[in-house]
């Protein structure tokens, strides 16, 4: 008998979805990369508060990429370290930043959406049972980037506009650890 068959008879976790689930933990890895790049240059420009809501996106990003990454072995899978490269370390406006931020998570929605989809079809419901805790997650993800985005139509960049965005996005920040924390 040759490993890999030996390997999928002792467990229900399909080669397939292993390799699906470890892009996923890429994926995770490099928003976490990502959006600590855009808190860092945030900070770098004076934009305290743009700067802590990213700090706290990376931190959760990284513990997105460790729930699929401690899955994959409980599963009896191997969970890849990813190699993270490519980063982004400048933008050209705060507007900019939010716009990729919003960009990012609808391309990181697709992903989740179509590894539900996988499980679904070769009928690994304990991987699309677990995965549905990131379709919730990813709707208030990416409301939470649209409302971000939306300020900066709403409030306008003018003047103190910018100044003014910043303190919003302070305020955003809080109510989402707020409502992470009940
Ligand atoms: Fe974990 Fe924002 O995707």
């Amino acid at each position: 008998m040759k490993v890999k068959e030996i390997v999928t008879l002792q467990r229900s976790l399909l080669v397939d979805t292993e390799k699906l689930l470890n892009k996923q933990v890429e994926m995770e890895g490099k928003s976490s990369a990502y959006y600590l790049s855009m808190a860092s240059w945030c900070d770098m420009m004076g934009y305290a508060n743009a700067a802590k809501y990213l700090y706290t996106h990376a931190d959760e990003e990284r513990m997105h990429m460790m729930k699929i990454f401690r899955y994959i072995n409980e599963a009896g899978g191997h969970a890849i370290q990813p190699e993270i490269t490519d980063i982004r370390h400048n933008f050209n406006s705060l507007r900019e930043v939010f716009e990729l931020i919003l960009e990012h998570e609808i391309k990181v929605t697709k992903a989740i959406n179509n590894i539900v989809d996988h499980a679904f079809s070769v009928k690994d419901f304990a991987t699309f049972s677990f995965m549905q805790w990131y379709v919730t997650e990813q709707r208030e993800e990416e409301t939470m980037s649209r409302r971000a985005l939306e300020l900066f139509d709403i409030i306008g960049e003018e003047g103190v506009g910018l100044w003014t965005i910043d303190q919003e996005l302070g305020k955003l920040h809080n109510a989402s650890v707020q409502a992470s924390g009940e």
